[in-house]
């Protein structure tokens, strides 16, 4: 299967002020350099700090990167090009649900990124908006509700929709699943799963969650201090890890493969 997105070398450093004015250079992420292909999820672990949100945010054009390149179908990705880019490699956070603005609805919200992106008219995207709402276990006639009239999962859905309705490639998932309860948690990922087949999307996976990983990943790369210091098959990693950094991991949250569930 053809690639889908391809990073080369890419890189984060900030620079800060030290003593006397020094310039100080702080590197977050060393050069890392991966694909992807569509239909599959990458999963990134690693101790907090090791640079998973960094490399995230580099990804969907959040921040600069210091270095390096990032392909989408073959065609680089350029800094500037925010707009492309966030139409075809979307971000989910943890709190993407608290972050809907309260004073709008479902309809406006979602109206938002595709009066941005699209020629769409308004019966266009409503219609859109409908079926978007419809794909991820809404009702269409939620579109008229405000955020406060959702649960916490619901909300999480809401986030997907908007993350889906301007058809992207890639779907970044750093902690999204972290605050939902098991079941909900279940649900969320089997929705995941099932986009996934639908649309052809690829998901990068940024969890502490080992059940999670293990489950829905196909591929995994460790992160300890801005360098990956492992990658491969998930099961072959999780089965067999090499580094010390992952071996911690894995001993941390006691996980043992065969009795461990999500
Ligand atoms: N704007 C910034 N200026 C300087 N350093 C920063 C900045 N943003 C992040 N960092 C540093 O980059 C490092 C990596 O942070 P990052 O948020 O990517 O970690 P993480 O792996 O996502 O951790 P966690 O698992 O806790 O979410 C941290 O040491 C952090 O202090
Ligand atoms: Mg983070």
């Amino acid at each position: 299967m053809a690639e889908l997105l391809r990073v080369e070398e890419l890189s984060k450093s900030y620079q800060q002020k030290g003593f006397w004015l020094q310039k100080q250079i702080t590197t977050v992420l060393e050069p890392i350099s991966f694909s992807i292909q569509a239909h599959k999820t990458l999963a990134i672990i690693g101790e907090t700090g090791s640079g998973k949100s960094t490399l995230a945010k580099l990804l969907v054009g959040a921040e600069p990167a210091s270095s390096g390149n990032i392909h989408l179908n073959g065609q680089v990705l350029r800094d500037g090009s925010y707009k492309q880019r966030c139409q075809h490699i979307r971000m989910i956070f943890q709190d993407s649900g608290t972050t809907l603005n309260p004073s709008l609805t479902i309809l406006q919200l979602l109206d938002e990124p595709l009066k941005l992106n699209t020629p769409f008219n308004e019966k266009k995207r409503k219609e859109l908006i409908r079926t978007t709402l419809q794909k991820v276990g809404l009702l269409g006639d939620h579109m008229n509700f405000y955020p406060h009239m959702f649960s916490g999962g619901q909300k999480q859905r809401i986030s997907l929709a908007r993350a889906i309705i301007l058809q992207p490639q890639v779907i970044i998932l750093d902690e999204a699943l972290a605050a939902l309860d098991p079941s909900l948690r279940s649900q969320m990922i089997n929705l995941l799963l099932d986009l996934q087949q639908q649309m052809g999307l690829a998901y990068i996976l940024i969890s502490h969650n080992l059940g999670i990983i293990r489950h829905f990943s196909d591929d995994i790369m460790v992160l300890s201090q801005g360098k990956v210091v492992e990658s491969g098959k998930t099961l072959d990693v999780m089965n067999k890890p090499q580094h010390k950094v992952t071996q911690k991991l894995l001993m941390s949250q006691n996980f043992q493969l065969k009795s461990k569930k999500i």
